[in-house]
């Protein structure tokens, strides 16, 4: 039984481990305070012999560029069943948070904060899923902190297994739940906005401490820890950080024209959609954002908000313009002006770092804006692989979009072994 090796490995650490984490625990304070120098941190660390990948390869080396760990990476993923061997059914999930201090410990999940910065800077996350619960869990527990606030949105045409297993990974935390209200999610629909409006609300109304609010789905993965996001956040100054900039000629039909599902697809129609209410110029961005709380407050109650909203509901990818245009409404918290010299590309932007197979290519030419893809394209995007890693982890982003550890291992591996190293290095 390969498959759950590491898991199970990590289960028998867990044993070994539980009574320094009892101490932890019971010792916890109300308060944050510096832990006893008794106490380290070790039992939060992806040690080196967990499960078998380190063993077959080398995410020092990996990280650090080096070609012959890349090759070799490389060559793993596309050995037959090699992926097969890390792959974790949903049910895995419902039969082992049913005893969740061994879950959150095996899993490593930070059962403190690790600063009294970050735990004075509460985060709000909204994170979409709909299948592949692996990576859900992958991601959660790299972005797991008791001080931040995570809903889910679980498709409604999900799996019931899907579903299940993510009650019972939430069950175990009292800071992560399901939004209150489930959409079926379309493809370039007005529903992946809404999935995130139902999150926003009920992060809003369920804490009023957080400061930033990051939107994320099961395929994306954080390149910062936790500590490094709260400076980054607090350097913003009430600002947000997502993509803005002008409408290309080449998307004006996403709003020129009204669109309705038909089935389960989005369908253009021949009729024409009123011009943008307040004459309000629409700007092209993406469904990823890094917002502060007043920008969601806006969102949520600013009646100029609400008209537009009404009005995007029947366009193309409403996903792509909402918050890009938003952003530039005057009186909105942390918004710029519309002038184009306010203009945020996705690269200047910390919210998502995506490779358009579009936009791949070499240094030296004109429409290349990152090096090649090396993973696998799903529409257009690249998925990345090991020889992505070098790459990925000097860019400014909080996350990175996709992963999936389903078909590659390494990468997701690597890099949570890399963060966990850079949060336990960071001064507590
Ligand atoms: C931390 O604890 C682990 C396990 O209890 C121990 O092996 C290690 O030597 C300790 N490290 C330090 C720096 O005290
Ligand atoms: C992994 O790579 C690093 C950096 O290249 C090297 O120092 C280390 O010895 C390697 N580890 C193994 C087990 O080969
Ligand atoms: C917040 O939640 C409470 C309790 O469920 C509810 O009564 C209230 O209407 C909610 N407020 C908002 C603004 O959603």
């Amino acid at each position: 039984m390969r498959r759950n090796g590491w898991l199970l490995w990590l289960l028998t650490l867990s044993g070994a481990l539980g009574s320094l984490w009892m101490v932890f625990h019971f010792s916890k304070p109300k308060t944050w305070q510096v832990p006893a120098d008794n106490l380290n941190y070790s039992w939060l660390e992806y040690p080196d012999a967990d499960g078998g990948l380190e063993k077959v390869c080398n995410c020092t080396a990996i990280l650090e560029g080096d070609r012959e760990a890349v090759a070799q990476a490389k060559l793993l993923t596309i050995t037959k069943d090699f992926n097969l061997h890390y792959q974790i059914p949903d049910d895995h999930y419902i039969k082992a948070a049913q005893d969740c201090r061994k879950f959150k410990l095996s899993g490593k999940y930070q059962t403190f904060p690790l600063s009294k910065e970050e735990e004075d800077f509460p985060l709000a996350y909204s994170i979409v899923v709909h299948h592949k619960v692996q990576n859900f869990e992958r991601l959660l527990r790299a972005i797991y902190t008791p001080q931040n606030i995570y809903c889910v949105h679980v498709d409604k045409k999900s799996q019931a297994s899907v579903l299940s297993a993510i009650e019972a990974i939430a069950s175990c935390f009292p800071n992560v739940f399901l939004v209150s209200h489930a959409e079926t999610v379309v493809y370039s629909a007005w529903s992946r906005v809404q999935a995130d409006l139902n999150c926003m609300a009920d992060l809003y109304n369920a804490s009023t401490k957080w400061k930033y609010f990051i939107n994320l789905c099961g395929q994306d993965f954080p390149l910062k820890t936790n500590l490094q996001m709260v400076r980054t956040l607090r350097s913003l100054k009430g600002g947000n950080s997502l993509e803005s900039e002008k409408l290309p000629d080449a998307k004006k039909w996403r709003v020129t024209f009204v669109y309705k599902i038909v089935g389960e697809k989005l369908q253009k129609t021949s009729k024409k959609k009123t011009p943008p209410p307040f004459n309000l110029p629409i700007l092209s961005g993406n469904a990823y954002i890094v917002v502060s709380r007043g920008f969601v407050r806006s969102v949520l109650e600013d009646s100029r908000i609400q008209v537009l909203i009404e009005w995007a509901k029947d366009t193309f990818s409403p996903d792509e313009f909402l918050w890009a245009t938003i952003q530039r409404i005057p009186g909105v918290p942390g918004s710029k002006w519309l002038n184009p010299k306010h203009d945020m590309s996705d690269l200047n932007a910390v919210s998502r770092l995506v490779k358009w197979r579009l936009h791949e290519g070499q240094q030296d030419s004109l429409e290349a804006a990152y090096p090649k893809c090396e993973g696998n394209h799903i529409r257009d995007i690249c998925v990345y692989g090991a020889g992505d890693l070098h790459w990925l982890v000097q860019q400014h982003h909080f996350f990175a979009n996709k992963f999936d550890a389903y078909n590659d291992p390494i990468p997701v591996y690597c890099l949570e072994k890399y963060l966990r190293q850079q949060a336990l290095a960071e001064p507590h």
